[in-house]
């Protein structure tokens, strides 16, 4: 098995491909098209996306095409997506409206995007692309709309039924933090381990605690912006750089090689064809050495989170 295609099984029995495309932040429709099914012919086996970046009708166009031109076939692709803040009351009805767009019957993995349910009672609920938004608190304009009456638990618990009904083959959460985890695992009617918990990990925020944790209770961790996000500094950090030359490979790959190697799953994104390409293909194992000094990154150069958006009065990351 080679280092791009291995294959790690969750607690429930199903099995990831360990490295997936990203798409968040691929709007323009023809591109992330291409960029799916590109992905798919290069050799991805599974795609991540989310209801609120808007292209999950994309996504599914770009599987659809690669499937129809017997590239893959739909039980060999691992597709996941998110459900929104402002649905979190709404699961099984969101779900269904995300297969919808994703022309599939079934999602391999449905996870909670964040823990934070958002108000929904201004959507207008006649067009569901309404939900796909982010309500702003009135009396505070950098936070979310957070509804405070409801909780990550009770979402957590109607993605109970939405594995049982066959909707979504797995269930997991993105953006807990262990505190969060724990407050779930108590809930008496708490019965399916989340498989995955979907976070920011890259060389400058390396979660070493989460990680631990979630190991410990069979949840793999997913790096989300491996590469630290759009205009990321990592990909210009000199350390970085100098490994990526030694090696003969982009700097990108240098950390989906690290994230690889640290035994979780990791989403690069791309809308570039020839990087999608070289992030699956360019992948190499890291020395001990060159592994000690991408570990040691945030040592040198402090911890960075670059996603952190306000959801006042609830603490994300807590
Ligand atoms: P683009 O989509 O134009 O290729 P992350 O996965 O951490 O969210 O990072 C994604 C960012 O990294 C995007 O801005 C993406 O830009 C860029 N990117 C992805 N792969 C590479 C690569 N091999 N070399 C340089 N930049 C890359």
């Amino acid at each position: 098995m080679s280092f791009n295609s291995q294959i790690i099984t969750l607690n429930d029995g199903n099995k990831i491909p360990q490295v997936g495309l990203g798409t968040w932040q691929n709007k323009n429709s023809e591109a992330t098209i291409d960029s799916v099914y590109q992905a798919i012919k290069i050799g991805y086996r599974h795609i991540d996306t989310a209801a609120i970046y808007g292209n999950e009708e994309e996504v599914g166009v770009g599987i659809k095409k690669a499937i129809d031109e017997g590239i893959v076939k739909r039980e060999d692709l691992f597709v996941t997506t998110k459900l929104w803040g402002t649905q979190q009351r709404l699961s099984q009805q969101a779900i269904k409206q995300s297969l919808e767009r994703l022309q599939l019957e079934y999602v391999d993995l449905y996870l909670i995007h964040w823990p934070v349910a958002l108000k929904s009672r201004t959507i207008d609920p006649s067009d569901p692309k309404n939900y796909l938004c982010i309500p702003m608190n009135p009396d505070n304009e950098s936070a979310r709309d957070v509804d405070v009456n409801w909780t990550f638990v009770d979402t957590y618990l109607a993605l109970q039924h939405l594995k049982k009904e066959g909707l979504a083959k797995s269930i997991g959460v993105s953006n807990f933090s262990i505190n969060n985890l724990k407050e779930l695992f108590k809930h008496p009617l708490f019965k399916i381990k989340p498989v995955v918990n979907q976070v920011e990990i890259h060389p400058l925020l390396p979660q070493d605690e989460l990680i631990a944790f979630c190991k410990e209770h069979d949840i793999v961790c997913e790096a989300y912006s491996p590469l630290g996000s759009t205009s990321s500094p990592i990909l210009t950090n000199e350390t970085l750089v100098s490994i990526a030359e030694k090696l003969k490979i982009d700097v990108a790959q240098v950390c989906i090689s690290w994230a690889v190697q640290r035994g979780y799953v990791v989403l690069p994104k791309s809308s570039q064809v020839e990087r999608i390409e070289r992030n699956f293909n360019n992948l190499a194992k890291l020395s001990d050495e060159d592994f000690a000094t991408v570990s040691a990154l945030k040592e040198k150069y402090g911890e960075k989170r670059f996603v952190k958006p306000d959801f006042t009065p609830f603490k994300v990351f807590e």
